[in-house]
């Protein structure tokens, strides 16, 4: 069957967009290869505000990079303080809207009023540039107010996604060495209250480290207060100015350190510096959102990971557009929740995952059709590969068959979107993330280092350093080595599989170490592992991903637990309700199978590759002459799916 013919842009579209035509994206991308220091040097000179000017725009010591060398800068000054004599003053830089249906509007300088006051609350318990703080809050207000007050005293954050555990909270605010907490009383979360102070206690209770936490008021539910940590929000808030000037930051100062699933059982810190990180922030919503003045963007996704970060707070707000922000689920009250808010406020951009759009055709289209979403210009898609029959409703009944969709690949470690169609340029494939965006060297290679010819598969890469790359982990450069720069020889090996078509568009595949990715969440198997068999029933763990139609992925654990123990349903409850407390509810497996051995080579290893099969076909094929026991398999492969 011949492939069908690419979407090519909308013609109006393309007239006003920033980047009109593939000519005028090649020229760009062929700048930008030619001389990426000068590429980057230009447009971060005519982008940013810098206090001091750089010396040497990139300093590559690889894997160790610099840019803007010697440069300060701050990111609360470039999304606020700039904006605030121009026309952008009194525009609405926040568009919140709680779960509950409370709304509020904030414009550019009320923002700015409410970052310095609370800038102001943490200078006065003594915090400044160099300190690390932990925010474990809902998606309100006072969320991104935290973020920028951070960022404009150059105190390093850590957002820690409201759904994990107190366990999870715990390990984070210990490898950061945090002094301070800032968390709310809870969050609405499908009509229940979600219990973040309580929390937060639990991990703090570990924690000799943290002097202080800040706790706002969303949910009005009894919570503890120790006296002389605890503090109340607005208390603090009443007790100073809301003048406080951005303090000059060099361009290498950490930003904020996020912490994602990795190999191995300890998350790592991904660590963002300013001056890059704001650059390609700033140009992804340009060339990619193609944001124009009056546009109002919505990113769906959760503050707690990286889309958040640089596309609902930092992105956003360094070009002046107007965010929107949802507290809660999707489908709460009703499965029509999005689309009301997009006719409501007129969104002309939304950005959400392919978990979410499947989740969505599943409710059915009858509830897009009881809304105009006649706004919407553009559509976004991250997090995972987008399937095209996603795609093709997504594009039909959200985007009224008029929209493009710029499918987006990128990571926790990039910082930035990386591959992406041009809205107004790129010919769309659905399922193809397309090109790479200028000053991104892409490639896709063989193990060797070498690229593959177009019509190959294997692993993407990217061969030169851009501004927004994370700069090491947290307090563990070895293993930034070692995880990213040593599985193929002088690239970031990123993880993913990919292919290149004939046409050179890249269709990225999925991860090929032992990171799962479940609604878009990266979870690593040795993580969810060493929870499982902290419980005192398990003797051994093995998790996989099994592919599953609405979430992309769903985690299977194979179990085998200690003599005498029952394996039956209680114990498998007991199971997922134990990583719930360990990691956090979503990443609960979806499915425990109770085994008494597992599949393992000779050397002890243990061969998920077989357990994959197995819970994909039931059946199990290729070499498994390395198996210590071949009857595992057999009775693996003869258990029931319980689906
Ligand atoms: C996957 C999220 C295919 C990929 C921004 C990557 C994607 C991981 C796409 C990073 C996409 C993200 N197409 N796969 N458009 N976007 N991924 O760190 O496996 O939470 O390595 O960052 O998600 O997940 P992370």
């Amino acid at each position: 069957m011949p492939a069908p013919k690419p979407h090519k842009p909308p013609k109006g579209f393309a007239k006003n967009a920033t980047v009109g035509s593939m000519a005028a994206y090649e020229k760009l991308y062929e700048q930008a290869d030619r001389n990426p220091e000068a590429f980057w040097g230009k447009l971060a000179k005519q982008e940013l505000h810098w206090f001091k000017p750089w010396k040497k725009t990139l300093d590559w010591k690889a894997p160790f990079a610099k840019w803007f060398v010697g440069g300060t800068t701050n990111m609360s000054y470039n999304c606020l303080d700039r904006h605030l004599t121009t026309a952008r003053k009194n525009k609405a830089a926040i568009i919140w809207e709680g779960e509950p249906g409370d709304t509020e509007t904030i414009t550019y300088q009320e923002l700015h009023r409410r970052v310095c006051r609370f800038a102001n609350v943490l200078k006065k318990l003594g915090l400044r540039k160099g300190s690390r703080s932990i925010i474990y809050m809902p998606m309100i207000p006072e969320l991104p107010v935290a973020m920028l007050a951070c960022a404009r005293l150059g105190i390093t954050h850590s957002v820690v996604f409201g759904g994990f555990s107190a366990e999870a909270l715990k390990t984070r605010i210990i490898d950061l060495d945090a002094t301070v907490v800032i968390t709310a009383d809870g969050g609405w979360r499908r009509g229940k209250i979600v219990p973040l102070k309580a929390t937060t206690d639990e991990a703090m209770a570990e924690c000799p480290g943290v002097k202080h936490c800040i706790v706002a008021r969303r949910t009005n539910n009894d919570i503890k207060m120790k006296k002389g940590r605890d503090h109340d929000w607005s208390a603090l808030e009443a007790e100073v100015s809301d003048v406080c000037p951005a303090v000059e930051l060099d361009s290498e100062h950490p930003l904020y350190v996020l912490y994602t699933s990795g190999t191995t059982g300890k998350p790592k810190g991904i660590v963002h510096t300013t001056g890059g990180y704001q650059l390609q922030a700033n140009m992804s919503m340009k060339w990619v959102f193609d944001i124009k003045e009056e546009d109002t963007f919505w990113c769906a996704a959760d503050i707690g990971w990286v889309t958040g970060h640089s596309y609902i707070v930092y992105g956003p707000l360094l070009v002046g557009t107007t965010t929107v922000m949802y507290e809660g689920a999707p489908a709460h009250p009703e499965p029509d929740r999005f689309w009301r808010i997009i006719d409501k406020y007129k969104v002309n951009i939304l950005y959400t995952s392919p978990t979410a759009i499947r989740a969505f055709i599943r409710m059915g289209e009858q509830w897009p059709k009881k809304h105009d979403l006649s706004s919407l210009r553009l559509l976004g898609s991250v997090g995972e590969p987008i399937n095209p029959a996603a795609w093709d409703w997504y594009h039909e009944f959200i985007g009224g068959g008029r929209c493009p969709i710029v499918d987006t690949w990128w990571q926790t470690e990039t910082g930035s979107i990386m591959i992406s169609p041009l809205p107004g340029a790129t010919p769309l494939k659905p399922g193809s993330a397309t090109f790479p965006l200028p000053g991104v060297a892409v490639d896709v290679v063989d193990m060797a280092g070498n690229s593959v010819p177009k019509g190959g598969e294997g692993y993407l890469v990217i061969r030169k350093p851009w501004p927004s790359m994370f700069r090491t982990l947290w307090g563990d450069k070895a293993r930034f080595k070692k995880t990213y720069w040593s599985q193929i020889p002088g690239v970031y090996f990123v993880g993913d599989a990919a292919r290149r078509d004939k046409d050179g568009y890249i269709w990225v595949l999925g991860r090929v170490d032992d990171v799962m990715n479940v609604s878009g969440h990266r979870l690593s198997t040795a993580e969810l592992e060493s929870a499982l068999v902290k419980h005192k029933a398990v003797a051994e763990a093995a998790v996989i991903g099994k592919p599953h139609e609405l979430t992309g992925q769903a985690v299977v654990a194979f179990v085998t637990l200690k003599q005498g123990q029952k394996t039956d349903d209680a114990m498998a409850n007991a199971l997922r309700d134990w990583v719930g407390v360990e990691i956090g509810k979503f990443a609960r497996p979806e499915q425990i199978r109770f085994t008494d051995a597992l599949p393992k080579t000779r050397s002890g290893k243990i061969m998920r590759r077989l357990l994959r099969e197995i819970v994909t076909s039931d059946k199990v094929s290729g070499d498994i002459t390395t198996l210590e026991d071949l009857s595992v398999i057999n009775r693996l492969a003869g258990q029931q799916d319980e689906e």
